[in-house]
């Protein structure tokens, strides 16, 4: 992008928006933070008009609750600057089907293509990529530095290597999990992620999982809990985080690691009760002297509200993105932008 003239003409931006939302407003600003130096240069070389665009969440079609409007609002308070912002590209239903229908309307009336949603670029859909196929397409510098950073954990690292995951998009996560993980040393697994895999056939190499549990009686935040081994949790009972034994060994794994990488919170971090296995964790890696990799939105809110991202090397804003690149797969987002 640094190469590329853009005075006067008209940008469409395709960022990372996808924040995590709490009662109707943003929960973290990290992504939308993250979008702005790509913005701010482009304003600086003279962008005629600058356009930004973004999923938020994973809504089935047009719905107020996922409207990009309180990220809007948020962006445009925190960029200098005049733009446009789009409303949310999955409520079209050919953003997720790559239709280039679609592409062809967000590129409609645009001169160039930027590229700076690295959290997405793992998604062949037409904001990430049909689009870039119709415009003159050019890499942003969030997407760059990202590429920088993570590519720091390909080929030969300083061992041992620690994986840590949790969170959500299990069904995402696991196969990325099966090849990446035969690279590490150690890998972690806690969260829902850690039940989905005793469930199955597990993976082709050591994994340790939660020996204790937070069960709780309900899915809320102020549910009675109690700690319990990870295999006597009562009927209708859930585990929403890791227990007190699992913390302390998750944390002796990882202190001593030269290299981590962490994806994924261990439990409902968002309530107190069960915030306690993410804390530990957040802990352990800004603790540990080793390179640290930390991606997600939802691990970086949460270091971020422990007051410990300017501890770890790397904050991600990409979760599957930066799985994907570490399984050493293509990226369809990467791959369609023209080497500069
Ligand atoms: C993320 O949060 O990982 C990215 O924004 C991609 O979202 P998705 O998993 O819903 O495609
Ligand atoms: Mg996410």
């Amino acid at each position: 992008m640094r190469a590329a003239d853009v005075a006067g003409r008209r940008v469409l931006v395709r960022a990372d928006l996808n924040v995590p939302l709490e009662e109707g407003g943003v929960a973290d600003d990290t992504r939308i933070r993250a979008a702005l130096p790509t913005l701010e240069l482009l304003r600086d070389r003279g962008a005629g008009a600058i356009t930004v665009c973004s999923h938020l969440g994973r809504p089935k079609g047009p719905d107020p609750a996922y409207a990009i409007a309180p990220v809007e609002a948020r962006l445009t308070e925190l960029f200098d600057g005049e733009l446009t912002v789009l409303e949310n590209t999955r409520f079209d239903p050919g953003e997720m089907t790559n239709d280039p229908a679609f592409a062809a309307r967000l590129a409609d009336a645009q001169d160039v293509f930027v590229e700076d949603a690295f959290g997405s670029v793992h998604r062949a859909h037409a904001s990430t990529v049909g689009v870039a196929e119709q415009l003159p397409a050019y890499a942003g510098l969030l997407l760059e530095r990202e590429l920088e950073e993570l590519g720091k954990l390909l080929g030969e690292v300083e061992r041992p290597f620690v994986l840590v995951s949790g969170g959500a998009k299990v069904d995402d996560k696991l196969g990325v999990l099966r090849k990446l993980g035969g690279r590490a040393d150690a890998v972690l697994v806690g969260g829902k992620m850690a039940e989905q895999l005793r469930e199955s056939d597990g993976l082709p190499f050591p994994v340790d999982l939660p020996t204790d549990v937070v069960a709780a009686a309900e899915f809320a935040e102020s549910a009675e809990s109690r700690v319990v081994p990870y295999d006597a949790v009562q009927a209708g009972w859930l585990g929403l985080d890791i227990g007190p034994d699992t913390r302390a060994a998750f944390a002796r794994r990882i202190e001593p690691a030269r290299t981590i990488f962490w994806n994924g919170p261990m439990g409902v971090f968002e309530w107190p009760a069960f915030a306690e296995g993410t804390r530990a964790v957040a802990q352990a890696v800004a603790k540990s002297q080793g390179y640290s990799v930390v991606g997600g939105a939802d691990s970086i809110r949460a270091l971020t509200e422990l007051g410990l991202v300017d501890r770890v090397d790397w904050a991600s804003t990409g979760g599957g993105a930066a799985l994907e690149l570490l399984e050493g797969k293509e990226l369809p987002g990467v791959a369609v932008i023209p080497p500069e």
